[in-house]
């Protein structure tokens, strides 16, 4: 067992390491070299795709996380109206679903009940199935009209990571490939994205360089911490929900992630003297002024006594002034940045779990696949 985890303690240090790879492998032979995708895989008429009037990811824990992710990407590029729902919410609420709708079913195991029983239901109304799957032969993705696997090699640990990664790049890749085949205004943009794809798994492996130490002795200093708090906006925000899911899964501490425009409408009640919050800040060069409002959300807690924790973009120094420790991140496209911002969070999870003495790799009452409704 030693030699299947690469002399990591944990499969999910193992899978937390694979990452560049998995994002690397799952981008393979699926862009040529004038930057234009091929998914031969997507076996739906083409002329159905064009007619699509919206798309519905559905999923559970992570990979739904990875769903809200792929959504602002989605809508941005395709202008096509896409929902994200978990599975088990989806099926028992009658959903308008037809023939015009696509639905990506996003699991790692590909065996996920809520999630095989939302896949029959819609393809009942006629809806189209694509799933995004990390295992082959699978029981989605052999129900599922098309497949877009995942290649991020098995994932033995509970909490999954590597699958993460390569669900995004994964649900990207989709939303690049609907766009082209639709025709549309973001041309240039589709190409540059399609570049900045490929210079992931390098950016990744240098967080893994760089930050992963940093990360490491702050969480082995934080063991006796009560909740962590997590902001994020825009991709950030399901990036700041996975984080705190980690550290619910592994670390049992309670944790939960907010949108920090939320936070005046509630969540910021809960900050007194030393709580942790962990702040993923959207880039500077961003548009839409994110980077001011979740600055200034800093300020805030900071200014109530939280203890804040800040993943920014490598020279981004306004955020210094208010952060207590800062963890910076190459830099990205804003939709890029939760490839890189996630890292940061699984490590922490991990680490402070290991602290804790848990088992990072098994925790209670988990499973890695839940077979039943
Ligand atoms: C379980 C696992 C989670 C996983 C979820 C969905 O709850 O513990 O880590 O995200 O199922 O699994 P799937 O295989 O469908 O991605």
């Amino acid at each position: 067992a030693a030699a299947e985890k690469d002399g990591y303690p944990s499969f999910m240090e193992k899978e937390i390491h694979d990452q560049p790879s998995a994002v690397g492998d799952t981008l393979l032979g699926r862009l040529d070299e004038n930057g234009s995708l091929t998914l031969d895989e997507i076996k739906i008429d083409e002329s159905v795709l064009r007619s699509i009037d919206k798309i519905v990811v559905i999923a559970c824990g992570t990979a739904a996380y990875a769903g809200q992710v792929a959504r602002y990407a989605i809508e941005h590029w395709c202008r096509i109206p896409t929902e994200v729902e978990l599975a088990h919410e989806f099926r028992y609420r009658d959903p308008i679903v037809n023939e015009k709708t696509l639905v990506v079913a996003v699991s790692q195991s590909g065996e996920t009940m809520d999630t095989l029983m939302a896949v029959r239901h819609a393809q009942e109304q006629g809806a189209k199935v694509v799933a995004i799957c990390n295992t082959n032969g699978s029981t989605i993705p052999r129900e599922a009209d098309a497949v877009l696997y995942t290649h991020a090699g098995p994932e033995i640990a509970v909490a999954s990571t590597k699958a993460f990664l390569a669900q995004i790049t994964a649900a990207y890749l989709l939303g690049l490939y609907l766009a082209q085949l639709r025709g549309n205004k973001y041309k240039d943009e589709i190409a540059t994205l399609l570049a900045e794809l490929e210079a992931m798994p390098a950016k990744i492996q240098r967080v893994l360089d760089e930050v992963e130490p940093q990360v490491k002795a702050l969480a082995s200093s934080m063991e006796d911490a009560g909740s962590v708090l997590f902001l994020g906006r825009h991709v950030g925000f399901p990036v700041a929900m996975e984080g705190a899911l980690k550290l619910k899964e592994i670390a049992y501490i309670h944790a939960e992630g907010f949108a920090a425009g939320e936070l005046k409408h509630g969540p910021i009640a809960l900050i007194d003297q030393g709580q942790p919050v962990i702040v993923i800040v959207p880039s500077p060069r961003g548009r839409d002024s994110l980077h001011a409002k979740v600055v200034s959300n800093i300020q805030e807690i900071r200014a109530r006594g939280a203890e804040t924790i800040v993943i920014a973009e490598e020279g981004d120094e306004a955020v210094r002034e208010f952060a207590n420790h800062v963890f910076y991140v190459p830099q990205s496209p804003t939709l890029l940045q939760p490839l890189l911002a996630t890292v940061p969070l699984q490590i922490f999870a991990c680490e402070l779990a290991g602290a804790k003495g848990y088992d990072v790799d098994q925790p209670r009452n988990l499973a890695k696949s839940v077979t039943v409704e």
